[in-house]
């Protein structure tokens, strides 16, 4: 090849690349309002610095093909016209597979087929929602693809029957909401009852730390589509006895506790209506300026209603949770996202360095013979179309 110019090179990869397109979602943190999003209730996250890209070009036919850096070795072939479930090790194409499915049903999807590769910065498994993520990467390039035009809220949507349709977990639209609706400095807040997004700020010198156990947890065969049954039926019960009930998240206490229910039942239902009272009472704090100490004992508590009355943590996550509450530059600790593994967010002060993260890592180690990976997070922007020559595949 004769010595090109760079805007040579440019360009001739322009011209290969013309009917590329790429997208990039982020992962997210869910900072408080455990399993709230499918009970009706307010939930608070942050979209985070990390997340995945996805870059697809149009093939000739109705053929399409799916890569992923993550899962080397496992591309998955086959046609938009048939498209089937995975399993085992190709699971992960159903978060792609769904999307595809949904936007088919819509009418918004590619009448051709596609070539897709998604790479990330994201650590997997940690509880980040790299799944929410892949799902809306995804569903930006198809959409592009398809010269369609959707809105945020309706790309939480896409993401979330995917999920619900496709892969079939019961969640709610915590992570797809997060992912789409991030923005710097700034938290997600979602009423999931109306499904209305807006964003709160977050006091300046505020970090986020994940402190990820490494066990792994599959939602999808996991507790979660039980926990989720059990509010289910605390609120059929609790609709007996008040028929406006809409969600379980705004039930209210005094009813609550008046309702005979299965002791299971009922302190599921406890923690989701403390849960809700947690989030309202961090969302007014943050206005009213309430002292950060304050704020953040909320979430501390948080874990602790997760840990005792959803039953969804795990010794190594409370263990975690008590050393981080002892830091003197930790706000409050808890468990994010579905839990059964997984990991713990604690939100710091910008003090909270690397040396006291290993030191948490070391005494973890120690009772636990294995070291919890941590990475620290900034509040960053949500979902968004990238220029496939800006793309930079991460290994
Ligand atoms: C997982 C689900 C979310 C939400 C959380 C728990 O992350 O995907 O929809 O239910 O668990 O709050």
């Amino acid at each position: 090849m004769k010595n090109l110019t760079i805007e040579e090179a440019k360009r001739l990869m322009t011209e290969s690349m013309n009917d590329a397109v790429a997208a990039f979602a982020p992962g997210r943190i869910e900072f408080l309002g455990n399993h709230l999003d499918y009970n009706g209730g307010l939930v608070l996250g942050t979209a985070i610095n990390a997340g995945i890209y996805a870059i697809a070009q149009p093939t000739k036919d109705s053929s399409f093909h799916l890569f992923s850096e993550s899962f080397k070795g496992s591309q998955i072939s086959g046609s938009i016209n048939q498209l089937e479930k995975q399993s085992g090790k190709q699971s992960w194409a159903n978060y792609c597979l769904g999307v595809v499915q949904v936007l088919q049903d819509m009418e918004f999807a590619p009448t051709h087929g596609f070539s897709l590769i998604l790479s990330t910065d994201l650590p997997m498994s940690a509880g980040l929602s790299s799944s929410a993520a892949v799902e809306l990467a995804t569903a930006q390039c198809l959409l592009q693809l398809a010269s369609k035009q959707v809105t945020k809220k309706e790309l939480v949507t896409i993401g979330r029957r995917a999920e619900n349709e496709w892969v079939g977990l019961p969640c709610g639209m915590l992570d797809q909401g997060t992912s789409a609706f991030g923005e710097l400095d700034q938290l997600v807040r979602i009423d999931c009852s109306n499904e209305n997004f807006s964003t709160l700020s977050l006091p300046k010198d505020t970090s986020f730390w994940i402190f990820d156990s490494g066990i792994k947890h599959d939602l999808v065969d996991s507790l979660y589509g039980t926990r989720n049954q059990e509010c289910m039926d605390a609120l059929s019960i609790l609709q007996k006895q008040d028929s406006s009930l809409s969600c379980l998240a705004h039930c209210s206490t005094t009813l609550l506790e008046q309702t005979e229910m299965a002791e299971n039942l009922k302190k599921r239902a406890r923690h989701v209506v403390a849960e809700q009272e947690r989030v309202n009472q961090f969302t007014q704090g943050l206005q009213n300026g309430n002292s950060i100490d304050q704020l953040g004992k909320l979430l501390t508590a948080s874990h602790h209603s997760s840990a005792n009355l959803f039953e969804n943590s795990l010794p190594e996550l409370d263990f975690l949770v008590d050393l981080l509450d002892k830091e003197e530059e930790v706000h409050g600790a808890r468990l994010t996202g579905g839990g059964f593994g997984g990991a713990v967010l604690a939100w710091t002060t910008t003090r909270f360095s690397q040396k006291r993260a290993d030191s948490i890592a070391q005494i973890y180690e120690k009772e636990w013979n294995t070291k919890p990976h941590f990475h620290s997070f900034l509040p960053s922007h949500g979902a968004s179309h990238l220029d496939p020559l800006d793309i930079r595949f991460k290994r």
